[in-house]
């Protein structure tokens, strides 16, 4: 039953991807982007939100043409799809941990220039050092327990002078961790504070060069959602179903975000 599945896929970090790409495909016939959209003007779609985010992150990156671009924790593929749509001479490689979203970026979010590759942010065994000219690491950090060893890897694997981008989802300096903690658990939440940020660029070498707080674009996103289920051709059930669950989700993003979270975006160099 499709409900009990939903319900189900809140329970765990696997359900949870498997949960939001059923949602989107249901509702949009596609997967899309696995991150949270960003607010630049009234009545926007989703879709477009979620490309607003992408693109305010792209912007802090420069010419991407001839470079060698990695996502680390692509999702489904859909940002590295979206970005070689945007540059036909950008190299893009793609890693994650879940293999069914790497499935799907195989399957749908392909392009000649485009790789993807089952790895952990932590370790990067399939890159080899020194050769990326730009990192982009958009909502996944939260997820990883040892950030630490990420940005080691963000060190070794960059060119000198290559670029990096971090979106994170992180604690405010009020936030003691304990709300939504059986959510947290089960979805392999790891969140962190600025000043440990601060701590993983200085203790390896990489130097920020802006650090930008989003969280009113963010929480502005999520204005005029219950527009976002079109009740067409669609019966009433699953209209029910699809707008339960999102307004479920939605509510409990914006209480995080507004009481205990910010989202804020990292950009700097390889020293
Ligand atoms: C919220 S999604 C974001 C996906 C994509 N960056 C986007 O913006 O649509 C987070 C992704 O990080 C991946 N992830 C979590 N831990 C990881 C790790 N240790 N190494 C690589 N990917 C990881 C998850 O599997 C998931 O696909």
């Amino acid at each position: 039953m499709k409900l009990f599945r939903y319900i189900r896929g809140a329970g765990s970090f696997k359900r949870y991807y498997r949960l939001l790409n059923d949602l989107y495909r249901s509702v949009y016939g596609r997967e899309l982007m696995l991150h949270f959209p960003f607010y630049m003007q009234e009545k926007e779609s989703f879709i477009q939100r979620q490309y607003n985010l992408l693109d305010h992150c792209l912007q802090n990156l420069g010419d991407l043409s001839d470079q060698v671009l990695l996502e680390v924790g692509c999702g489904n593929g859909a940002n590295c799809k979206y970005i070689s749509t945007l540059n036909d001479s950008v190299n893009i490689i793609g890693i994650d941990l879940n293999e069914e979203n790497l499935e799907i970026a195989n399957a749908s979010m392909g392009s000649p220039r485009t790789t993807f590759i089952h790895d952990d942010a932590q370790k990067l065994d399939h890159i080899e050092d020194s050769s990326i000219d730009v990192l982009i690491c958009i909502e996944s950090a939260l997820h990883y327990p040892d950030k630490f060893a990420f940005f080691k890897q963000v060190k070794r694997v960059l060119k000198p002078g290559g670029s990096f981008l971090v979106a994170d989802i992180l604690r405010r300096k009020e936030d003691r961790g304990r709300s939504l903690w059986w959510w947290k658990r089960t979805m392999l939440l790891h969140h962190t504070n600025e000043l440990d940020y601060q701590g993983y660029a200085v203790k390896n070498k990489l130097n920020y060069l802006s650090i930008q707080d989003i969280t009113p674009e963010i929480i502005k996103g999520y204005e005029g959602h219950r527009s976002w289920i079109p009740k067409e051709n669609r019966s009433w059930s699953s209209f029910v179903l699809l707008s339960f669950t999102l307004a479920i989700l939605v509510r409990l993003y914006l209480k995080e975000l507004r009481l205990h979270k910010k989202y804020i975006v990292f950009s700097g160099v390889h020293a």
